[in-house]
């Protein structure tokens, strides 16, 4: 189906017939965020805002997930549009009138807006039902920000039958309505560890007879900073980092324990995989020359968000067509960030896009992070055109 010219306005359209009630249910989802699976709310607003649609919706997906499938009239693939619900442990700081109302919980990554869109796009899909060829899936998913609920909805079947799937993110950095995706890795893996440093309590003024948990802690962080620096080639994209430190009850006392917590960011599964072996060995091997010891707590997390090369190439083409070509961006590389978008992606060949919400927004995970809600309609109108037109997956 050529849908060049019924694209064409498909923003401006979206925005006129479905931009207030978009914009009503992303300030409803904002203003009562909720975390993890606990989407209880957020998934009640979606499903108050699908009523009347002509879609099969089914609950309790991933305990709060919900999927909605719209059947189109003609033969066609089955597309997978994803959304995820969850909000963050932050306090607000923006100062919007639509602020959110529960303390240190915060819509601060955007999946109020992800939602939305998405809403957007059932409804304008479900206008056009007569020229649809095939099936479109909205999914939306609980437990983005940890908890892995893309893993488990693609556990309970989610992801079976798909032929494609498309997700998107709004971006900070990217000039405002930018589409921005590429082939390959987009996100990396991002995996977890826990250390404890085994030594020998005393008294301050007697090091000699313990063997110190802080100095021997201190000397792990700066060991492992070499893993990444002298173990990994350097071409390779590898972060490790050290974000939580703890030991000691007193200025006086030597304490027998540390604590390190860390992540470790790679888009190479074999490198993947031989990080904790060299964790372990390097902290190991500091911890004994100082008379201590390490245990390593190694947690395998998200996996590479890697995208299809058609998936991608489609994004491209299909924003081009949208908006202008002046709009859309190849990425040159990926964000060592990671998203549970990833799973449905190792079973479906599909694309994770970022979408610009300009240079000048406070970061995502920020508490002042705020976007301009003209981008909602612009979300929605390319949820609508990938689930539109046909590519070669
Ligand atoms: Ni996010």
């Amino acid at each position: 189906m050529d849908t060049t010219g019924k694209l064409g306005n498909l923003q401006a359209e979206i925005g006129e017939r479905y931009g207030e009630r978009i914009s009503a249910l992303r300030r409803d989802i904002h203003r009562e965020p909720e975390l993890g699976f606990d989407t209880e709310k957020t998934a009640q607003k979606v499903l108050d805002a699908l009523d009347g649609l002509p879609l099969q919706i089914q609950t309790g997906v991933a305990q709060n997930g919900i999927v909605a499938t719209l059947v189109g009239e003609n033969e066609g693939p089955t597309v997978g549009l994803r959304a995820d619900m969850d909000a963050l442990p932050i306090t607000e700081e923006t100062g919007l009138p639509f602020a959110s109302e529960v303390d240190g919980k915060m819509h601060a990554c955007g999946h109020d807006g992800h939602t939305s869109m998405l809403v957007g796009a059932a409804h304008a899909l479900s206008g056009m039902r007569d020229s649809l060829n095939g099936t479109v899936r909205f999914i939306f998913q609980p437990a983005e920000e940890g908890g892995g609920g893309g893993g488990v909805m693609v556990e309970e079947g989610v992801a079976d039958g798909l032929d494609s799937i498309f997700a998107l993110h709004l971006w900070p950095g990217l000039p405002f309505g930018t589409v921005a995706t590429k082939a390959g890795p987009i996100m990396a893996a991002a995996d977890a560890f826990e250390m404890e440093v085994r030594g020998t309590g005393g008294h301050g003024a007697m090091p000699h007879l313990s063997a110190d948990a802080v100095v021997v802690a201190a000397h792990v962080v700066t060991a492992l900073q070499t893993v990444v620096s002298r173990e990994v080639d350097p071409v390779e994209p590898a972060v490790l980092t050290v974000g939580e430190i703890g030991a000691g009850t007193a200025f006086n006392i030597i304490p027998e324990k540390a604590r390190l917590g860390g992540t470790v960011r790679t888009l190479n599964e074999d490198l993947r995989e031989r990080m904790p072996e060299r964790i372990e060995a390097v902290a190991q091997g500091v911890a004994r020359g100082m008379r201590a010891d390490a245990h390593l707590d190694y947690t395998f997390s998200y996996p590479v968000t890697r995208n299809a090369a058609g998936a991608a190439g489609h994004v491209l083409k299909t924003a081009g067509d949208l908006f202008g070509e002046e709009t859309v961006l190849e990425l040159a590389n990926p964000s060592m960030g990671a998203e549970d978008f990833a799973y449905f992606l190792e079973k479906v060949p599909g694309a994770f896009v970022w979408l610009g919400v300009g240079r000048d927004v406070s970061g995502l995970h920020t508490p002042q992070f705020a976007f301009d809600e003209k981008i909602l309609p612009r979300g929605s109108a390319l949820l609508t055109a990938l689930a539109l037109s046909k590519h070669a997956a």
